[in-house]
């Protein structure tokens, strides 16, 4: 493996992942953000985010020497060969993806690299174009001679983004240049994945697309749940009995209260607005948003009949992340659910091992609490907002004993129906039926197979 210097602009999550796993992989990386004191915590090794190993390893490569922090885009970017955007692109207020951390990173890097032409890298994911307009601002602010932009989008999971990084199912480049784009692939020796080299705008759609079938799957699968609780059938042996079928997969089709997180909603948002403006009409993609947005209103009217009113109710929302081994709660479903049932009048109580510093600085109306019990204390309706390992442990005799009335929702269809109702709780959403867990399904060689996410 040939070492060679990259810098990668943005310490967010993605960024950090690709600056440790670079500097894993043996290369020297520059890693730049303009925000001040967060550079300066990383230099302490503080992390801004929780992801599991990634302290670990931003730690250890900041002591070899492979991995350092800077402000400065002339410092970062001085010996760069490669250099990496992934700064973010949050949704506007209409669902398009705000592009002026791309823009202004584009304009940091040509004022930087004053005639120098390292390969510009994009792993921010950004409207289908982008890396065109990318290519004409850098070329405009620096004497009109192009640059070679290579568009190579992220397909790491929060919560698994190290493991993803090193074990990806594909790696997409998509660049006009096709040895600009061999020479990024070469960056990734040592990471065994299929390459597949594309033009620029099919690989910023690989991205959209991927994301969005995805969350069609998710609602898909709530929708179906939603009429199998109508007719009387179980939602997770459908799901499981048809993952059983290569064709369709096992994974993505567990029901529940939705997909969250900072990447599929704003992404299938983003894709069909997209879509709108140059003339088409995504109404699948509208589908899967509209049908994501009820999976919260469904739960609030539930909690609502069971309890006759929620007004003066005291509400208990167990796990605020939007998915588990993250601290990350943007667009999680347990923020929706926050606020529906604060805007009803409600209290709500929380609790979650990572994610309620975050929480309470969106949502300060609720209260936290350091264990669930404590969170539970006196409340009419616990709901599981998130799947975290340390919830199937739960003490639910404890709980019960805690909670004031003895209504449950398992947001996430994970735990022990039995146990629950054993505990003295009603359920009135979750896992249909405990003995028929999807798991329950045996491939020909006697391996558990089924639905996962
Ligand atoms: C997602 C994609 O899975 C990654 O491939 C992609 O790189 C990333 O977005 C991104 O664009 O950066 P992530 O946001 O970490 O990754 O989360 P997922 O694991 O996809 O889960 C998203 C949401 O869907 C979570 O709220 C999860 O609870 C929910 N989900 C997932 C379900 O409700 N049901 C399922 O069956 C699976």
């Amino acid at each position: 493996m040939t070492a060679r210097d990259l810098s990668i602009i943005g310490a967010g999550h993605v960024g950090l992942v690709y600056a440790a796993g670079m500097a894993e992989l043996g290369h020297r990386v520059a890693c730049i953000d303009i925000d001040v004191d967060r550079i300066e915590r990383l230099r302490r090794g503080e992390l801004p985010i929780f992801e599991p190993g990634l302290d670990e390893a931003v730690c250890r490569h900041s002591a070899s020497g492979r991995l350092r922090f800077s402000t400065s885009y002339e410092d970062a970017l001085a010996d760069a060969e490669f250099i990496f955007i992934a700064v973010s692109t949050p949704s506007t207020p209409d669902g398009a993806a705000d592009l002026r951390a791309v823009r202004a990173a584009a304009r940091g890097i040509a004022a930087a690299v004053r005639g120098r032409r390292p390969i510009i890298i994009n792993k921010s994911t950004v409207p289908v174009g982008t890396g065109d307009s990318v290519d004409h601002i850098l070329a405009s602010a620096d004497g009109h001679r192009p640059f070679k932009v290579v568009s190579n989008p992220e397909f790491l999971r929060e919560g698994t983004a190290l493991h993803d990084f090193f074990h990806p199912d594909r790696i997409v480049l998509g660049s006009r240049d096709r040895a600009a784009a061999e020479r990024v692939a070469a960056l990734y020796e040592g990471v065994n994945a299929p390459v597949l080299v594309t033009d620029v705008k099919t690989a910023e759609m690989i991205k959209y697309a991927s994301n969005a079938f995805l969350a069609t799957k998710i609602s898909f699968i709530n929708e179906i749940a939603e009429i199998c609780e109508a007719v009387g059938a179980d939602a997770a042996q459908v799901a499981a009995g048809m993952g059983l079928d290569a064709r369709i997969g096992g994974h993505f089709l567990r029901h529940g209260i939705g997909f969250g997180g900072s990447c599929l909603p704003k992404d299938v948002r983003a894709l069909a607005y997209m879509g709108s403006v140059f003339g088409t009409h995504p109404q699948l993609l509208n589908a899967v948003l509209q049908i994501n947005a009820a999976q919260r209103r469904r739960v609030l009217q539930k909690v609502r009949t069971a309890l006759g009113q929620l007004d003066g109710a005291r509400i208990c929302v167990l796990g605020l992340a939007f998915k588990p081994n993250t601290d990350d709660v943007r667009d999680a479903p347990a923020i929706d659910l926050i606020r529906l049932f604060l805007n009803e009048g409600a209290d709500v109580t929380a609790y979650d091992p990572q994610a309620m510093t975050k929480t309470a600085v969106i949502c300060p109306d609720a209260a936290y609490f350091a264990s669930p019990y404590d969170a539970a204390a006196g409340c009419d309706a616990i709901i599981v907002a998130t799947e975290w390992p340390e919830f199937q442990d739960l003490d639910l005799g404890r709980l019960r004993a805690a909670a004031a009335r003895p209504i449950f929702v398992d947001g996430r269809g994970f735990l022990d129906r039995d146990a629950i109702e054993e505990a003295g709780f009603t359920l009135i959403s979750g896992r249909d039926d405990a003995s028929s867990a999807p798991v329950s399904a045996r491939d020909r060689n006697g391996r558990a197979v089924g639905v996962s996410a």
